[in-house]
């Protein structure tokens, strides 16, 4: 894939209106209020959306806010999936579940930020965001409402991509700072380029730069830490960077498949055997490849998945039954700090252990420190290694962080990204 796309800077905005695709996909307090707990993305959109007022843009921004279902039967099928009681499934529980996905807390929030008014469209492209969008004027700002409001968004359809694309008027522009919505082929992250000129913003930019530079032409060594629950989900992940890396550290849940493949006893730790094999090959396409494996060899085991289980350190692959693994032990953790000491680069993907359970959180926590002391380039996934980043207070410490969780990983497999594809080629 060809990172090298154009950005606002390539283009003219002056008088332009902009279709601007943010991820504002915010958490939100689970009380239904409407806080926003977190409000990084938005701030992370911020230096393109004041370029282009700044620029005499009129900006449309848009995006999703989580996972809402915009047609009601298709939610009462999911809702009874999930063993929900069809007779309970009414309309109107269906319209409460979308309007606890409207996007006024985040208008009001990135009015904030910005300092001055967000005009919130009611709907994303029906006669109120027209309406709206054929009055805004250059400087001023608007927000549609969530784009996963339209059912034809995530099927990536054409007529909603255009009229999409249609609010911007004659000689519109298309401008996309979503990272972390990149993997979507959707109709606000893909489908709309049909229409418009598409160009990336500041956002995307900045992660093309680190990640797309890391795994292109990466200052070696470069060393990738993977780590989170499941090999499952890693397999893209692993497989890519073996044909990348230096050397391969592996922890977290997913080690214990890579223990019980060559022999080890895991105990009650997360296992995927239908994953052994697999983890097997992984291991002999390392050695033929001359890439440096890491594996753990000591782990802390507890006696139950809590924060107060009784606890203790064990070798690699002798866990006893009744005992699961939660963290790298002390040797391990040595091992895995020494070997990002002297890299050149370091991609960190998933964490080493349980962190949110403190009595399991050395591992991840001296990892994060180690990556703080290296003079390495150090490159964080999103999702939850960079919660854990920021959690135990290294964020500022790392070179970038990236804003996409599933977008970095499907980056970090190689895989074509359809919200970077459809960008204008520089
Ligand atoms: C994310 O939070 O990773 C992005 O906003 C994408 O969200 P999605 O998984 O709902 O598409």
């Amino acid at each position: 894939m060809n990172y090298n796309k154009k950005t606002v800077k390539d283009v003219d905005v002056k008088g332009k209106k902009v279709l601007l695709r943010c991820d504002f996909n915010v958490p939100l307090a689970k009380d239904g209020s409407g806080v926003i707990t977190d409000d990084k993305r938005i701030r992370a959109a911020l230096p393109t959306i004041q370029y282009l007022l700044e620029g005499g843009a009129a900006v449309i921004a848009c995006s999703h806010l989580g996972k809402p279902v915009a047609d009601f039967d298709k939610w009462v099928k999911k809702q009874a999936e999930k063993g929900k009681d069809p007779a309970s499934l009414t309309r109107e529980k269906w319209e409460k579940s979308l309007n606890e996905l409207r996007m006024e807390p985040v208008a009001a929030r990135l009015s904030e930020l910005l300092g001055k008014p967000v005009i919130l469209a009611d709907d994303v492209v029906g006669p109120d965001a027209a309406a709206k969008a054929a009055g805004l004027k250059p400087g001023e700002i608007m927000l549609l409402q969530n784009t996963r409001f339209e059912v034809g968004e995530t099927k990536n359809d054409s007529a909603t991509a255009k009229a999409l694309a249609d609010l911007t008027g004659k000689d519109g522009l298309y401008v996309s700072d979503a990272f972390g919505a990149v993997h979507r082929a959707h109709a606000s992250t893909a489908g709309v380029a049909q229409y418009l000129p598409a160009v990336s913003g500041f956002l995307i930019q900045k992660e093309l730069d680190f990640i797309g530079g890391a795994l292109a032409d990466p200052k070696r060594p470069l060393v990738a830490i993977l780590g989170g629950s499941k090999v499952s989900s890693k397999i893209g992940v692993i497989n890519n960077l073996l044909e990348i890396a230096d050397t391969i550290i592996i922890g977290g849940g997913m080690a214990y498949t890579f223990s019980a493949a060559q022999g080890g006893k895991v105990g009650d730790s997360l296992l995927e055997s239908d994953w052994m094999d697999y983890s097997k090959e992984m291991i002999q396409k390392a050695g033929a490849k001359g890439v440096k494996l890491l594996l753990p060899v000591d782990t802390v085991i507890a006696d139950k998945f809590a924060p107060d289980a009784n606890s203790q350190v064990v070798k690699a692959g002798a866990i006893p039954d009744g005992w699961q693994g939660l963290d790298i032990g002390p040797e391990t953790v040595k091992l895995y700090c020494d070997a990002v000491k002297d890299a050149g680069t370091v991609i960190w993907n998933g964490p080493m252990g349980v962190f949110e359970f403190e009595q399991f959180a050395a591992g991840t926590k001296a990892v994060a420190q180690a990556l703080s002391e290296t003079g390495a380039i150090t490159i964080i996934g999103g999702g939850d290694s960079a919660a854990a980043v920021q959690q135990l207070g290294y964020a500022d410490k790392m070179t970038h962080i990236s804003t996409g969780g599933g977008a970095s990983l499907e980056f970090m497999e190689g895989k074509d990204l359809p919200g970077v594809a459809c960008l204008l080629d520089a």
